[in-house]
């Protein structure tokens, strides 16, 4: 089937936190985008990440089916679940996992704020790798635990990890995790099986936990190839914790239905005890329904959407070299976030906001939210269609015309 990218799906009033909210002090806060151009133009949401357009057609007619059994109790994993999640695995990435290593949990970060909890004490260091997705800070702070930065670094328009900087810090026997985002949000890096080898190294030399969060690994790009961080070898295996949904891969976040994908079973022990804790157990029955036939029949529409939004990365490039150098994009190898760098338009962070907002009429996430390392950056989402990429380019580039 050949799927339409080029429509929105999102109708408002669903309370889609994208078109209809944005952040606000205390979190989300309603917000009619229309006000702010005075009703003239909208702003164009390109913050948070989901796509706008059509899930697959097998993930609609599965929860339609799931919808006519009129049950709707407590909900856990069946076999067909589990094989449809390992067979994943195994086919999109060569990585053999076991039924048992999983648990559902209902979201990743709700799952990185449980193994934070388990697994550190007060005051304990976590390793985070700015600039970074902006979670990642709360969920250490919130659970009384030490934020400690290795901060990658930008090398002719690519982001490395700084190994000396990262052994500094993994040295620390204060320090007893480290938060690796893989691949990384919001710089769009796949980190080379070298890389994790050699960040690997250093943290079991250290014993330093990794927890890897893999949302984005079947967000590959220009024939980028993801490496699992536990299949790089048995050492690797036995010290790592991962996190995974098909939630980014499918558009599928309001699903609230994730993994927590643990091969050591000593360490398993000790994230189902984590759980226990936090009483998360059980799964959403249309989360169940909509994971199971993505990864059991949605191949065909991630490849089609993977190419579309490739497309989307090579429009904007063209754009922006063409009418608008001043931002620079930073080539993603992975994800449908460009991280696009404005620092030479000479802005601070409130004068690029109120260009971005109230000048261009976009609604990004600004750099500066992912750590200090972000200023004069911002994120930009383009899983939508390409007339409204086309719109907010044209938009960008008649904002910050001298
Ligand atoms: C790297 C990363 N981790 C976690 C999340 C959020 O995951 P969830 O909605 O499952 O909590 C996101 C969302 O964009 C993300 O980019």
């Amino acid at each position: 089937m050949k799927y339409d990218f080029d429509r929105i799906a999102t109708p408002r009033g669903i309370g889609s936190v994208k078109w209809e909210h944005r952040k606000g002090d205390n979190g989300l806060e309603a917000w009619d985008a229309t006000e702010e151009k005075g009703g003239k133009r909208q702003v164009l949401p390109m913050w948070v990440a989901d796509m706008d357009f059509a899930i697959a057609e097998p993930i609609r007619r599965a929860l339609e089916a799931r919808a006519k059994i009129p049950s709707l109790g407590y909900t856990a994993r069946t076999e067909a679940y589990l094989s449809a999640v390992t067979a994943w695995m195994q086919r999109r990435h060569g990585w053999s996992i076991e039924k048992d290593w999983i648990a559902t949990v209902s979201g990743v970060v709700p799952a990185i704020n449980v193994l934070v909890r388990s697994f550190t004490r007060p005051g304990d260091g976590v390793i985070v790798q700015p600039p970074i997705y902006h979670p990642f800070y709360s969920v250490i702070e919130n659970n009384d635990a030490r934020v400690v930065r290795n901060p990658l670094r930008l090398v002719d328009g690519r982001y490395e990890m700084d190994f000396p900087d990262l052994e500094a810090k993994a040295s620390d026997p204060a320090v007893k995790m480290l938060l690796l985002c893989s691949p990384h949000n919001p710089v769009g890096r796949v980190w080379s099986e070298t890389e994790l080898g050699r960040l690997g190294e250093i943290c079991n030399r250290h014993g330093v936990l990794v927890v890897a969060d893999e949302l984005h690994a079947d967000l590959m790009l220009y024939e980028s190839v993801f490496t699992p961080y536990a299949a790089l070898g048995r050492a690797f295996a036995d010290n790592a914790i991962v996190c995974s949904a098909a939630s980014k891969t499918f558009s599928l976040a309001g699903m609230h239905t994730a993994h927590i994908i643990t091969p050591s079973p000593a360490l398993r022990e000790q994230v189902a005890a984590g759980l226990q804790k936090a009483a998360m157990f059980g799964m959403n029955p249309f989360g169940a329904a909509a994971v199971q036939a993505a990864y059991d029949e949605g191949e065909e529409w991630l490849e089609q959407v993977l190419a579309y939004i490739q497309g989307n990365m090579d429009f904007m490039a063209g754009f922006l070299a063409e009418k608008l150098p001043q931002i620079r994009m930073i080539k993603p190898e992975a994800t449908y976030l460009a991280w696009l760098d404005c620092r030479a338009l000479g802005l601070d962070k409130a004068q690029l906001e109120e260009l971005m907002l109230h000048k261009a009429g976009l609604y990004l996430d600004e750099g500066y939210i992912f750590g200090e390392e972000g200023a004069g950056f911002e994120r930009i989402n383009v899983a939508c269609p390409r007339y409204i990429l086309e719109d907010a380019l044209q938009r960008l580039a008649d904002a910050a015309a001298p």
